[in-house]
């Protein structure tokens, strides 16, 4: 059995850490958004047990460490369904490590493509239970398209699609690691947070310009490299007139909305002379 699926990456159009939990992880609250940048997953069954994932780099693992893996494996223990060995192969067009949740996305397909395939008929609600069990980012990459993420990232809120724009993303060479960011923040420390209820207004208001002033991403404060970096991109973008600029989940992708795409075209063309990893896509509204 073979089932074929896109897994598009996401953007944070805010992103505010609220508190520390018990179990070590963060409370969070965040606007996504999904965007027409995708990998694409081929999903084979055949009669045998375990999973194997080719991924076509290799420094990305094929076993159980590779999310797509944990979410087949997942979804099996879910539904105690037996006798099945998972190859899960994926074009990867989403940077690596990059604030994108490629990888979440990958798991989030893996689980929406395993649904089809087995008629399980589970629905985003269930889904997204198993997702939150392989990482944080998962749930929202069920479903996609515009919500408020709180919680570790279980607790979704569908908004109004923000305004068609033309997104560019731009990821700088060097890399964050989530755990040691995260490590570096200090909830009672955070000086500057977002206006979260403002954007989620503009976005009911379907103002495009009221959500670019207002998006904001705590870790931005908390990098510990590759400053310089993330205010050339964003000057870049903001002088192509970009309506706003900010870096996305834990680095170091920035990307910046336009509502021209002549201006994104122009912004996309001169970051690509410094940085190899830039794209021009837009905002799409679901994952499917
Ligand atoms: O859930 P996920 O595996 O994607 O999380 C990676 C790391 O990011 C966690 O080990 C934790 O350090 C941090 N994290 C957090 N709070 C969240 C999400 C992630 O502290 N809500």
């Amino acid at each position: 059995m073979t089932e074929t699926g896109k897994a598009h990456a996401k953007i944070n159009l805010s992103l505010d850490i609220v508190s520390k939990r018990d179990d070590g992880y963060h409370n969070l609250k965040s606007v996504m958004q999904t965007v027409n940048l995708f990998d694409e997953i081929m999903l084979e069954c055949v009669p045998g047990e375990g999973v194997c994932v080719d991924a076509g780099r290799p420094y990305l693992p094929s076993d159980q460490r590779n999310i797509a893996a944990k979410a087949a494996l997942a979804f099996f223990d879910h539904t105690g369904i037996k006798g099945y060995y998972s190859h899960i192969k994926i074009k990867k067009n989403i940077p690596v490590c990059a604030g994108l949740g490629g990888g979440s996305a990958d798991g989030a397909c893996v689980l929406r493509l395993l649904d089809k395939m087995f008629k399980t008929e589970f629905g985003y609600k269930t889904l997204e239970t198993i997702g939150i069990s392989i990482g944080s980012d998962v749930p929202f990459n069920i479903e996609g398209g515009t919500k408020l993420v709180e919680g570790r990232g279980e607790r979704l809120t569908a908004l109004p699609p923000v305004p068609f724009c033309y997104i560019v993303i731009c990821k700088p060479s060097f890399s964050c690691s989530t755990p040691e960011l995260f490590g570096r923040i200090k909830c009672e420390k955070i000086h500057a947070r977002p206006d979260t209820d403002g954007l989620v207004k503009a976005l009911y208001d379907n103002n495009l310009g009221g959500v670019a002033r207002r998006m904001y991403n705590v870790f931005e404060d908390a990098l510990p490299r590759g400053r310089q970096d993330i205010s050339d991109i964003k000057n870049a973008l903001l002088d192509n007139n970009a309506q706003g600029a900010v870096m996305t989940g834990s680095g170091p992708s920035v990307f910046g909305l336009f509502e021209n795409k002549e201006d994104a075209s122009n912004a996309y063309k001169q970051l690509k002379e410094n940085y190899s990893e830039c794209f021009l896509t837009e905002t799409i509204n679901n994952q499917v």
